[in-house]
Parts: C-alpha cells; sequence; structure tokens
C-alpha cells in the first residue's frame, strides 16, 4: 500500500512507460507500478546508501531484481540512453533540489517524454525553471494527507508563458479550483493576515508585501467562485 500522495503520483505514470524515480528512497513507487502491471521495468535511484539499501531489501522481498534496478546515483545520473527511460519522476523533495537536478541532467532530459515533479515547497521556482527550460505544464494535481498540501506537477517538452498568478498558485489547479486548493490558500491567506496583524503599522513595507499577497490569494479564489 502506497501513500494518497504516491498513488496520485503514480496515477500520471503512462501504460508501459520505462521510468526512473530519483529519490525512490524504499522503492515503494517502481514496485507498486510494476505490481499492479502499469510498467514493465524501471529504475529506483537513490543518492544516500541507507534509503538505496531500504531500496535493494524491498526490490528483493518483492521477487523484482529482474524488473527493478536499484542504482546508487546523484539525480539523473542514475540512467543512461541505452536504458530508454520515457518517464521520471521525483517526489518528496523540495522545489529547488528537483529543479537543480534536473538541471544538472539537462542534456540527457531531450530523450525522456515526461516528468511527474512532486516538490515539498517553493513549487513556484520550479514552475519558473521549467518555463525558461523548455517545458509545459501538462497537467496538476492537488492533495491534502496528513495536514500537509502537495502539488504534483506533470510536465513534457514544450512551451509556456505562465502569469505571475500561474506561478504562484499553477495554472491548472487555479483554473480548476478544487475545494483542495480552496482550502490551502484560504488557510494561507488566514496565516498572512495574522502576520499582517503582527507587524507595526508604521513598517508599511513590511506589511505592504504581505497585503499583496493576500490580496492576490483573494484574487484567485474570488475568481474560482
Ligand atoms: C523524502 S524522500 C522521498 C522518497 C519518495 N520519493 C517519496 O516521495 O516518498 C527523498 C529522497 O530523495 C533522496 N535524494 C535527495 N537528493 C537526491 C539526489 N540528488 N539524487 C537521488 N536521490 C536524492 C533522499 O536520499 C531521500 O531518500
Amino acid at each position: 500500500m502506497i501513500s494518497k500522495r504516491l498513488s496520485i503520483v503514480a496515477s500520471f505514470v503512462p501504460q508501459g512507460a520505462i521510468l526512473l524515480d530519483v529519490g525512490s528512497d524504499h522503492a515503494y513507487l517502481p514496485i507498486e507500478l510494476v505490481e499492479s502491471g502499469k510498467i514493465e521495468r524501471a529504475i529506483a535511484g537513490e543518492v544516500v546508501v541507507g534509503p538505496y539499501q531500504s531500496a535493494v531489501k524491498n526490490v528483493e522481498t518483492h521477487g523484482l531484481v529482474d524488473k527493478i534496478q536499484v542504482r546508487l546515483a546523484n539525480g539523473l545520473a542514475a540512467f543512461e540512453e541505452t536504458d530508454q527511460v520515457s518517464t521520471i519522476t521525483i517526489a518528496g523533495m523540495g522545489g529547488r533540489l528537483i529543479a537543480t537536478i534536473l538541471e544538472e541532467g539537462l542534456d540527457k532530459l531531450s530523450s525522456v517524454n515526461r516528468l511527474i515533479l512532486q516538490p515539498n515547497n517553493r513549487e513556484d521556482e520550479l514552475r519558473v525553471w521549467l518555463q525558461a527550460h523548455g517545458f509545459q505544464i501538462v497537467a496538476e494535481s492537488i492533495l491534502e494527507e496528513a495536514g500537509k498540501y502537495y502539488e504534483i506537477i506533470v510536465v513534457e517538452a514544450g512551451t509556456m508563458n505562465l502569469s505571475a498568478s500561474e506561478v504562484r498558485f499553477g495554472p491548472f489547479l487555479s483554473q480548476e479550483a478544487s475545494p483542495v486548493f480552496v482550502e490551502k490558500w484560504q488557510k494561507e491567506a488566514g496565516k498572512l493576515e495574522y502576520a499582517l496583524d503582527q507587524i507595526p503599522e508604521k513598517n508599511l513595507a513590511e506589511r505592504q508585501i504581505l497585503i499583496d499577497k493576500i490580496q492576490a490569494i483573494k484574487e484567485v479564489l474570488h475568481a474560482s467562485k
């Protein structure tokens, strides 16, 4: 059984894909995808020895050593062109780290059809990086699990021209404005309003930053009504 977060990541993996899961930890995602019959083979990449060893052990326990190769490697160094990887998942890391991993292996990405990214934070910075490096967002999803909100961003090669609001809130997420999306941003606005109340009236510039952020949230929530 994988988490709701990982099962939504898995739902965006195309049938029959050859997968690289970067930062695979226990290799839960590739194991689930192979066992469910959605994919035939995968590479689980891990840069840290402890999680790498748990991935190796789990793959062995599930009897999948001929289908899932676990590799100790930094980011996209886990695959070569000859592996014919068609889809890459990178989940459960900060948005900046995901962008760094992609940037360090950018030349290898031309042969990959789809990236499924689940940043734990700084989603806006990741969208900016994607836009600047020849990717377009083809789908997004948002979910709540154990009190945390997670965004999933699916990209393919292409161009996009995101507005500031789309960078921050997600082009598909803000368009769809699901109940989870509304809840996330209502809570965020509440936190910012509380923070604003703590700032003395005389600190105009500091207050204005928060006022602008709150206003942007109100606009996107209003547009979604
Ligand atoms: C919080 S875990 C997430 C595990 C799994 N992907 C998930 O979403 O549940 C992040 C994993 O990424 C690994 N990691 C961090 N930087 C990495 C890199 N540059 N290359 C490969 N793995 C990395 C960490 O060692 C850790 O096991």
